[in-house]
């Protein structure tokens, strides 16, 4: 089975139940609002395996593509506690200050996990918020862990479990993928609602049931 054949390519395959949240994305990604201008970051938080990250960086090609652009340059830094510090945003900071080679001339920045940050970097991080012509795009388990001043400058788009009716299209695309029968969805709801909204959890489960099936007709 190919790599990555799972992998959400819209924002319609990301799964959002929070319907408030999947709407600002979508007002955002087609510049219906003003963007960046007042808020010029996303910060996307929620439990473990929804989607954050692979979400996050999607949203500069589909920003990018939704004004007259393709494929967008963007960095990304994961913040790790190995390099959590003042020096991994002031050298981040430093890329932008170059012109952007996006058709948007707009920098896209990801900062993956910025709970990580140190209180002095999530400071300076939030003194570098104060430009109109970066995207920030960040993501954390922990949202009261990140600086309340980087939150204010951000749309806060909940990722937490999704409802397990959500997952349903891409549960029965995952069984089509392995060439078994169609599963009811009365089978797979209870297996989705186990996995607690971990994208991980259902694609790892449904495939198990996928290829049980057809070890069962074989
Ligand atoms: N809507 C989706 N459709 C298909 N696969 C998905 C979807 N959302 C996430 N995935 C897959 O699930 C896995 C976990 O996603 P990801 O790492 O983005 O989650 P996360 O929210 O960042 O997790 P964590 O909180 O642990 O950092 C990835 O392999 C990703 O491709
Ligand atoms: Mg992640």
């Amino acid at each position: 089975m190919q790599q990555g054949i799972f992998q959400p390519t819209t924002l319609d395959d990301v799964v959002i139940s929070n319907k408030n949240a999947k709407a600002r994305l979508q007002q955002i990604v087609k510049a219906q609002i003003p963007f960046p201008d007042f808020k010029i970051g996303i910060l996307l938080w929620g439990v473990w395996g929804t989607g954050k990250t692979t979400l996050a960086q999607m949203l500069p090609d589909l920003m990018n593509e939704a004004r007259g652009g393709g494929q967008a340059n963007f960095d990304y830094h994961q913040c790790s506690a190995m390099n959590n510090g003042s020096s991994l945003i002031a050298k981040a900071e430093q890329r932008t200050w170059y012109c952007s080679f996006n058709k948007d001339g707009l920098h896209y920045v990801i900062l993956d996990e910025v709970d990580n940050l140190t209180d002095l970097a999530q400071k300076q991080l939030k003194a570098w918020m104060n430009r109109k012509d970066v995207v920030f795009i960040l993501t954390t388990n922990y949202l009261p862990k990140v600086d309340k001043g980087v939150q204010n400058r951000c749309y806060l788009i909940e990722m937490n479990a999704a409802q397990p009716n959500d997952w349903l299209p891409l549960a029965h695309r995952v069984v089509a993928a392995y060439g078994g029968k169609p599963v009811p969805d009365n089978a797979l709801l209870p297996v989705i609602a186990d996995c607690d909204g971990s994208a991980r959890e259902i694609l790892a489960k449904l495939s198990e049931i996928a290829l049980d099936r057809i070890d069962e007709a074989a």
